[in-house]
């Protein structure tokens, strides 16, 4: 079932890890039942910043389990943040933490990059030394613009190099992709996620064919049909991802 957001499934090093969990816990949950995959099978949940079409499904999925998980994000995920246009609506977390913790979630929640559990690290928050693709408004906060400095990526370790998966990219795909490699110390054989690149200029777009690091690139969510398509023209490795894709490294 397909709808708007983010969710990944990652297996490796004996782990299940749900990467963010979509708009809607239906969708997921479906998913879920689809692939074959229990509630109660996932071992850790990562979420890569707080936007609701990457929160929205984690109340379905804790409901849906019979035990306790634990989650790692950042401190700043549960911020209430807005869009004002077409017209002001909420884009954050729609729940409460407490909420969620009585459901079962086990928030480890930290800005610093760390590994937690063998082979998969949190990046942290990430270095913005180019441009960034943040989006929106802090409703607390007179409305300034919201930085998403909540935005993380997961590493895989791959052995000789890793994998990376952002949720939106909001933190800006080059940043990302050097971030991950300076705290892994590994060059990135795969970046995986939403690019944030809907209507991106030309010139960011020949920034990322120029400047960006990795052998492959899979991208869907939020990166534009346009960017994606200029994407695949003019770089090697790029491929589109959507609901039900499967990717071995
Ligand atoms: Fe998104
Ligand atoms: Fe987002």
């Amino acid at each position: 079932m397909g709808g708007h957001g983010f969710s990944a499934l990652v297996e490796g090093h004996g782990r299940r890890v749900l990467v963010d969990t979509g708009t809607n816990g239906r969708v997921l949950l479906n998913n879920m039942d689809e692939l074959d995959v229990e509630p109660d099978s996932i071992d850790y949940v990562f979420i890569t910043h707080g936007h609701y079409d990457h929160t929205g499904g984690l109340k379905a999925f804790l409901e849906a389990r019979s035990r306790p998980v634990k989650v790692i994000a950042h401190p700043g995920i549960f911020v209430r943040r807005v869009a004002l246009k077409p017209e002001r609506r909420e884009i954050g977390i729609p729940f409460e933490k407490e909420e969620l913790e009585e459901l079962g979630a086990r928030f480890v929640l930290r800005r610093e990059p760390f590994e937690f559990t063998e082979g998969f690290m949190s990046s942290g928050e990430i270095e913005r030394e180019t441009w960034d693709r943040a989006v929106g408004y802090l409703a607390e906060d007179d409305l300034k613009p919201d930085p998403v400095k909540d935005d993380i990526a997961l590493i895989i370790d791959l052995g000789e190099n890793v994998a990376v998966i952002t949720g939106c990219g909001h933190s800006g795909v080059i940043n990302i992709a050097n971030h991950s490699m300076k705290v892994s110390g590994k060059p990135v054989k795969a970046l995986v996620g939403g690019l944030h690149l809907i209507g991106a200029k030309p010139e960011t777009l020949e920034d990322v064919v120029k400047n960006l690091d990795v052998e492959f690139l899979f991208a869907g969510h939020c990166t534009g049909l346009e960017s994606f398509a200029y994407l695949r023209c003019q770089m090697e490795g790029v491929e589109p991802l959507h609901v039900g894709k499967s990717v071995e490294l």
